[in-house]
């Protein structure tokens, strides 16, 4: 089989690689020309562990290729995925759909025959009728079926997710076209049978509501354990066990309900904000979801003013050590990381900061505060700080050693936003150490 994927972002690259890896035949096309030609060259705009890998095995063996060339990329296609980018549009939070809608018509304008047209970006119901409209002003002669097939993957773990998914939304039209575009899909998907990997087949307005609706659901759960960890630490409870005790009801289930600095990312925040915005012009507002937006806005920036409280309410001066920039570990992306709420406002305050990231440093440069001191290491971060504060879970930072840290800070004060350490540990170590949610 053979598809062309629109659109070589993080959606656009890793799935485009991960169809090539299971045997289709994929061009990937971009309006970037460096980012093209980099990409022919093996040059991965992005940090996603083993992509670089896998993009280079398929282009090798000729099933992924790049290109600026819409109609090259097009001859022959099954299917033809849209994974443009949908950011929140400036001032009123909607999804910015005007890449999806140019690159519809482009597609439809290209088109030499009847075609699969898929959107793969996250897109706001209703987005695919409007999809169907475009394409049929700009071709009404030709029979272009339009798709549904969200993508849930996640940074870090975005070729796993993509291989061995909990289940794969494809959302079609009615009658023998719908039919035939899920029967495309399908056979793209076919090795996933192997495994088992339920297919939800649905209309397109499921299919795109089914992709907010577990975004905002997971925001949510996140949202959830971060408010009963606050409890946690009025109550003397812990959140580390109040999350294994609830999670181990398999009607709740254990994963995103680890407590930390409030979540970030390119898809919980843009997709909250969205789904908010598309309920309550539909009449039938998401109150749960409009207050987790807020929630976790103002959590991203109380993490600050724990800092200053733990630094006994003034950091002028004081030198204050950053672990961990991104908005979550195996990734560079940077987007509506908590350091992006933290650091400002330290640096306002007057303290000194010393920030190290395994991946996220160069992105970090240009969106974090001029002062900002990037170190080599966590232990050259750590060097004279009166305070220690993690943001990142980052693997290689749970491995330090507290007495090699404890000596290369000049003060004492460790804030652990990701519950990394072992209070018990650190206090030993002649810490004062504070965790989220944890006594
Ligand atoms: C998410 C969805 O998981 C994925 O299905 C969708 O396709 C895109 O959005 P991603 O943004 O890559 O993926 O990251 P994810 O691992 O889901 O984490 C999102 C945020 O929540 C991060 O800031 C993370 O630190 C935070 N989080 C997650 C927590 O604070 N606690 C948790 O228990 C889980």
């Amino acid at each position: 089989m053979r598809i062309a994927m629109l659109g070589a972002g993080y959606v656009g690259l890793v799935s485009g690689a991960c169809f090539a890896e299971f045997g289709v035949e994929v061009r990937l096309v971009d309006t970037d020309a460096a980012k093209v030609a980099g990409l022919r060259e093996g040059r991965i705009p992005i940090y996603e562990p083993g992509l670089d890998r896998l993009v280079e095995d398929n282009a090798r063996e000729g099933r992924l290729r790049f290109t600026t060339d819409l109609a090259e990329a097009m001859a022959g296609a099954d299917a033809v995925f849209l994974s443009v980018g949908t950011p929140s549009r400036r001032g009123d939070g909607h999804a910015d759909l005007s890449y999806v809608f140019a690159a519809a018509e482009q597609v439809a304008r290209a088109a030499a025959g009847p075609l699969v047209l898929v959107t793969k970006s996250t897109v706001p119901v209703g987005t695919g009728r409007r999809v169907r409209e475009v394409v049929r002003a700009a071709r009404p002669d030709l029979p272009i079926e339009v798709a549904s097939n969200p993508e849930f993957l996640r940074e870090g773990s975005a070729i796993g997710d993509f291989m061995r998914p909990d289940r794969v939304v494809i959302g079609t039209g009615d009658g023998p076209g719908g039919e035939r575009a899920l029967a495309v899909l399908k056979r793209l998907y076919r090795p996933l049978y192997l495994i088992e990997t339920p297919i939800v087949a649905t209309s397109i307005e499921t299919a795109e509501l089914t992709k907010y609706a577990a975004n905002a659901f997971l925001a949510m759960k996140v949202t959830f354990i971060n408010e009963v960890a606050d409890l946690c630490e009025r109550v003397g409870a812990d959140v580390h066990d109040v999350a294994r005790g609830m999670g181990l009801d398999g009607r709740i289930g254990r994963k995103f309900l680890r407590a930390g600095p409030g979540y970030g990312g390119s898809c919980f925040p843009k997709d909250t904000l969205a789904l908010a915005r598309t309920a309550a012009d539909a009449g039938s507002p998401v109150r749960l979801v409009e207050t987790t937006i807020a929630v976790n806005e103002e959590r991203k920036a109380a993490m600050a003013e724990r800092v200053v409280a733990a630094l006994g309410g003034d950091v002028a001066g004081k030198t204050v050590a950053v672990l961990g920039l991104t908005f979550k570990p195996e990734t560079d992306d940077m987007r509506d990381a908590p350091s992006l709420s933290v650091l400002p406002p330290l640096a306002a305050a007057g303290a000194k900061l010393r920030a190290f990231d395994p991946a996220g440093t160069g992105t970090a440069r240009q969106l974090l505060p001029a002062g900002v001191h990037y170190a080599a290491n966590a232990l050259d971060a750590a060097k004279g700080a009166d305070a220690l504060v993690l943001l990142t879970e980052w693997n290689e930072f749970r491995a330090l050693s507290s007495a090699r840290l404890r000596e290369a800070m000049r003060g004492d004060v460790v804030l652990d936003f990701r519950n990394v350490y072992d209070p018990e540990a650190m206090r030993a170590a002649g810490f004062r150490y504070h965790s989220i949610g944890r006594p």
